[in-house]
């Protein structure tokens, strides 16, 4: 694996501010202006160019109207229309207007599977390392620190390799984004392997902060065998570079290190993306924090978390943002529920997890994306030997 040219730095942010869920401006004299069949539509446009609207509407058979009327509160059908920021997205979902999503997440999508965050105050993994006797939380992802002394980190990894914790409904959601031939690519910060356990396949999957997957020498990066290097970490031994005698770690990127190559694919995805979903994540940490800056100006970007970050915590937002602040398991179901998807994603989850995968992936038949179901197989192998 060739080195790549950034390394990660903490960025000094300010702490999160007030709780703030988007929804749509209505406006009694607004709903009065437009049809109830409208509603759909008029939220979707607040996201487009007037020359945008002008074609979708062309399309839909009606005339253009001031982009400041917004939503009304029932479809044709009687039925409430969802509104606020999950409503929006999964709108423009159903209307077909997002067709390579783009996933960014952190910790907080593993809290639901007892991975703890890092940050969360109380409960969050840099709250509860004194056992460590470490001079900073963040010294126990310190390459500096790991080559001074190695042991504070080889004891927590004993807790943090990989194994003893499932996918949640939030895994499968995005996975169900793939099956649904909508990701374009998911960018990771976790390490805990659970996007590759549900079944995301390799090829859509970007572990930015590495993984436990492969191990190599701190020092001069010679390959060391992962499964060695787990047995001597679990025995309490450090493994030792058989090049250079240099202390032998599992790839997770410390701060100080090297991005993996694959990282740098956000150059091509970024600009591709058509909506941005960002998931679980603090963005306090450099470079991925500002991955999501990247994409064009005029990409809608769904905050789901618990507080608002980075850009989010602006006011005004910038256009075409939005957040569903709140418990990501709930936010992410009540998407899935707007879209139709929930029994499907629950059905996948209980096969999945039951070993019994009854998942055929849609694009393998043309050829695309076709190591879907060996993942699948693999992944059975990995839950059950
Ligand atoms: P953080 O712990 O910094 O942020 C997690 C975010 O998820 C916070 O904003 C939480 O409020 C939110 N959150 C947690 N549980 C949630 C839930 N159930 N519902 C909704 N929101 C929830 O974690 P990251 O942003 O992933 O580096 O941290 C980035 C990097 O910092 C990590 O990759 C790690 C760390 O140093 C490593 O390489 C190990």
């Amino acid at each position: 694996m060739s080195k790549a040219k950034s390394s990660r730095d903490r960025r000094i942010n300010p702490p999160g501010v007030t709780r703030v869920t988007r929804s749509s401006i209505t406006t009694t004299q607004d709903s009065q202006r437009i049809k109830p069949t409208d509603s759909g539509l008029v939220d979707d446009l607040s996201l487009m160019s007037v020359s945008e609207q002008q074609a979708l509407l062309a399309r839909e058979g009606k005339s253009y109207q001031s982009p400041s009327t917004k939503s009304v509160l029932s479809s044709a059908s009687g039925n409430s229309v969802p509104r606020g920021a999950l409503g929006t997205i999964g709108r423009l979902m159903k209307l077909g207007r997002v067709r390579n999503i783009v996933v960014v997440a952190g910790a907080g999508i593993s809290t639901a599977s007892g991975i703890p965050d890092f940050r969360t105050p109380g409960t969050g993994l840099y709250a509860n390392l004194a056992k460590y006797d470490i001079p900073y939380p963040e010294a126990i992802f310190n390459i500096d620190y790991f080559s001074d002394n190695p042991h504070p980190f080889f004891s927590l990894a004993k807790e943090l390799y990989p194994g003893h914790h499932r996918p949640n409904y939030v895994h499968y959601f995005i996975r169900m984004l793939h099956q649904k031939g909508l990701l374009l690519r998911m960018y990771t910060q976790n390490i805990d392997g659970l996007e590759k356990l549900c079944g995301i396949p390799d090829d859509k999957l970007v572990e930015a902060h590495g993984s436990f997957a492969t191990a190599a020498c701190h020092l001069c990066y010679t390959p060391y065998p992962a499964e060695e290097a787990k047995q001597a970490i679990m025995n309490g031994n450090v493994p030792i570079c058989t090049f250079c005698a240099g202390a032998v770690k599992p790839n997770v990127v410390f701060f100080g290190e090297d991005l993996p190559e694959k990282y740098f694919q956000h150059a091509e995805d970024f600009p591709k993306a058509d909506l941005l979903m960002i998931m679980g994540t603090s963005l306090k940490i450099e470079p991925f924090a500002s991955l999501i800056n990247t994409v064009k100006s005029t990409v809608p970007r769904l905050l789901l978390n618990r507080d608002a970050v980075g850009p989010f915590e602006r006011r005004p937002l910038r256009r075409g943002d939005y957040m569903e602040l709140g418990d990501l398991s709930d936010s992410v179901r009540k998407l899935a529920e707007i879209l139709g998807w929930h029994t499907e994603i629950q059905d996948l989850m209980n096969s999945h997890e039951n070993g019994v995968c009854s998942y055929t992936d849609p694009s393998s038949s043309s050829g695309e994306n076709s190591d879907s179901s060996e993942t699948d197989s693999m992944h059975r192998d990995a839950l059950y030997v």
